[in-house]
């Protein structure tokens, strides 16, 4: 495995130290050229834990800066591998612009909701930041759709866990660490478990161009990947690389939970007449004996291996009607009944 990790600027040492093609997950948090002393007020009520040294970029330089790295961190990347960007509103503009600059493609733009703490009272809270996922064309992407959720695992509403982790408005909030030092602005593990867990595969390489407090490359290696990145602050550089000697290699893959694929075998096929009349009796006879159409749907799922929606499209189409969602109480938000009245 692989854990380089240099002092400098990341520019500078991306042409030093990185390849053409040879990264296979970028994941990153520059600065956010915002007051450096609001943020301290803001995010770290305690400031003698956090380390001093953070390096800001005015912002008449921000999008200068932003081209600059995004175009090494294309250069660097595999094709097919993803960038994934961590951004504030306030620059947020230069970044895509920068982005736009180049070969990379957008796949998601997701909300992270967050409890960041400051209230207001003459506008709205801003509790969000912007996640961008890009990749570069050309290869194979990594996508595990059932890393972390199966596609029958469902919560105590009958939703599915899988389509709920799918979602691009994640809500996670910020870790806070009384009593331990650490650098400014620490992404949370677990936003960082969900990224490395869905966008790579065990032994691919991750760089962080900003590695801050290292939490991406802690992460990295706790899940049995390589981590190579950059730190131009040197107070929280050699603080955090000491730290990552006591992260045991693939000792988190260990602790959390992951899902299977467990697409239902037949999912796809054609339905014919002697499976559906199977179906049709089935189902009659299940709701006979006392099964609700909830229950009687899951089960029926497992017999058929057949996807939920497709034993529900069946039934509806044998007139069953079980409704376009089976039994599930959908209720909409009264403003949204109203646009569909409309
Ligand atoms: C938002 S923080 C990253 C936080 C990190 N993701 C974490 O979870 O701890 C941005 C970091 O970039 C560093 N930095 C600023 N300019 C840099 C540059 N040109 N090259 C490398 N690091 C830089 C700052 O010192 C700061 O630690």
């Amino acid at each position: 495995m692989r854990y380089e990790f240099y002092n400098q600027d990341c520019v500078t040492g991306a042409r030093e130290h990185l390849e053409d093609d040879s990264i296979d997950l970028i994941i990153t948090d520059p600065p956010f050229a915002i007051d450096g002393d609001k943020l301290h007020k803001h995010y770290n009520r305690k400031e003698a834990f956090v380390l001093d040294g953070y390096v800001e970029i005015p912002q008449e330089e921000y999008a200068d800066f932003s081209k600059a790295w995004i175009t090494e961190a294309e250069r660097v990347l595999r094709p097919g591998g993803a960038l994934v960007i961590v951004s504030g509103y306030s620059n947020l503009l230069d970044i895509l612009n920068a982005l736009r600059g180049t070969s990379l493609k957008e796949f998601n733009h997701i909300i992270w909701k967050y409890n960041f703490g400051v209230s207001t009272k003459s506008k709205f809270v801003s509790s969000h930041y912007h996640i961008l996922y890009y990749c570069k064309p050309g290869g194979d992407r990594t996508f595990n759709t059932f890393a972390r959720f199966g596609s029958r695992e469902r919560n105590r509403d009958n939703r599915s866990l899988l389509y709920q982790d799918l979602e691009d408005v994640w809500v996670i909030n910020r870790e806070y660490k009384p009593g331990e030092i650490k650098n400014k602005n620490e992404l949370p593990s677990a936003l960082l478990i969900k990224l490395i867990q869905y966008l790579s595969k065990p032994g691919d390489v991750v760089c962080d161009f900003f590695l801050g407090g290292f939490s991406t490359a802690r992460i990295a290696k706790g899940l049995g990947r390589s981590a190579v990145g950059f730190e131009i602050n040197r107070n929280s550089f050699d603080y955090h690389l000491e730290e990552m000697q006591n992260v045991v290699f693939n000792g988190l893959a260990k602790a959390i939970k992951v899902g299977r694929d467990d697409t239902p075998s037949r999912s796809g096929e054609i339905w014919d007449e002697e499976e559906s009349d199977k179906l049709r009796s089935r189902y009659l006879q299940l709701r006979q004996s006392g099964f609700n159409k909830q229950k009687a749907i899951n089960l029926l799922t497992d017999e058929f291996q057949r996807g939920r929606w497709s034993i529900i499209h069946k039934l509806n189409t044998l007139d069953l009607v079980v409704g376009q969602q089976g039994t599930l109480n959908i209720s909409y938000p009264i403003e949204n009944q109203q646009i569909r009245k409309q």
